[in-house]
């Protein structure tokens, strides 16, 4: 199935990006936030991005105003008569995705694939939202996903080979790396990213080690390009919070939660997006 459309729907930390993926392959994009300030960062998000491109030399000029044009923001459904792709990218909760999935299955053509950008809930629960479980499948892309090439296409219970197929080819498309997984916990990547992780929150509360200091040795020794608070503070605490929360439900201590993540998801310093998480970032 070829996308000539595609929606996407929630317009946060990844909302923005996936929309600017999708409209750099020139493939038009409504982007649906509830708020419209947040659908207002997230057309500004894409702009950015491409600016940045065309200060490096990378894309002409005009290039800027024309991809904008591909993106149509908005907080209704209209404009999801004729897509043929949604990714929803809504927090992290089932009840949100569920109430989300159900009522894409009422405005959108019954041939659209439905896709969850899900860091780890059941895509078969969201399709039991929907009267077509086959057509919805995971598609996860991974933060900033304007640079990130991996896509993770997970197959729920009822997903249709056809929709699998789909899934891999938008990815493709959109010059995307895909990878197929089944629906386990973390998928793929989590499950890796957060084993390792998961040690070094253990260690830095055992030694109460600060974080600065924990990300300067990360950074130091080359292990990744920013230390894990640093990360998980783009990221969103509440997000890594729910897929670490996730595994360690699965799969009990090899998972350990980090204490100082909780208390702080609890008081609502989310990281970057509400200014304050393990450290301090202006607006
Ligand atoms: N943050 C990451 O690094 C990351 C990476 C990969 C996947 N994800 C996944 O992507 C999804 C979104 O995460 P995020 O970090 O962008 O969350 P976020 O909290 O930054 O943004 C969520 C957005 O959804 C909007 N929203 C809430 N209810 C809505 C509704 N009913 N209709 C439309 N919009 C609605 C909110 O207003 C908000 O703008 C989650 O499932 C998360 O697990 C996040």
């Amino acid at each position: 199935m070829f996308v000539f459309k595609a929606a996407v729907v929630g317009a946060g930390t990844m909302g923005g990006e996936i929309a600017c993926a999708l409209a750099s392959a020139d493939i038009p994009v409504v982007l649906k936030d509830v708020d419209r300030g947040f659908v207002d960062q997230g057309l500004e998000k894409a702009r950015s991005i491409w600016q940045g491109s065309v200060d490096a030399g990378k894309l002409p000029a005009e290039a800027v105003e024309q991809r904008m044009a591909l993106i149509d923001g908005t907080t209704v459904y209209d404009g999801f008569g004729d897509v043929d792709f949604v990714i929803e990218a809504v927090p992290e909760r089932m009840e949100i995705k569920q109430d989300v999935f159900a009522e894409l299955d009422l405005v959108t053509p019954g041939h659209a694939i439905l896709a969850s950008n899900t860091s780890a809930l059941s895509i078969s629960e969201m399709a039991d939202a929907t009267s077509r479980p086959d057509k919805v499948v995971g598609f996860h892309f991974f933060y900033p996903a304007s640079m990130m090439r991996l896509v993770e296409v997970i197959e729920g219970d009822e997903t249709s080979t056809e929709t699998v197929q789909a899934a891999v080819s938008l990815a493709q498309t959109i010059r995307k790396l895909p990878i197929r997984c089944a629906e386990a916990p973390g998928f793929v990547v989590n499950r890796i990213l957060n084993s390792s992780f998961g040690e070094v929150f253990r260690f830095q509360e055992e030694h109460g080690f600060s974080y600065e200091e924990v990300d300067a040795a990360m950074a130091d020794a080359k292990a990744s390009p920013m230390g894990p608070f640093y990360l998980v503070d783009l990221l969103g605490l509440d997000t890594v919070a729910h897929v670490g929360r996730h595994l360690n439900d699965s799969f009990g201590d090899r998972f350990p939660l980090h204490r100082g993540m909780l208390e702080r998801v609890e008081r609502g310093d989310l990281g970057a997006k509400t200014g304050r998480g393990f450290y301090e970032h202006g607006k």
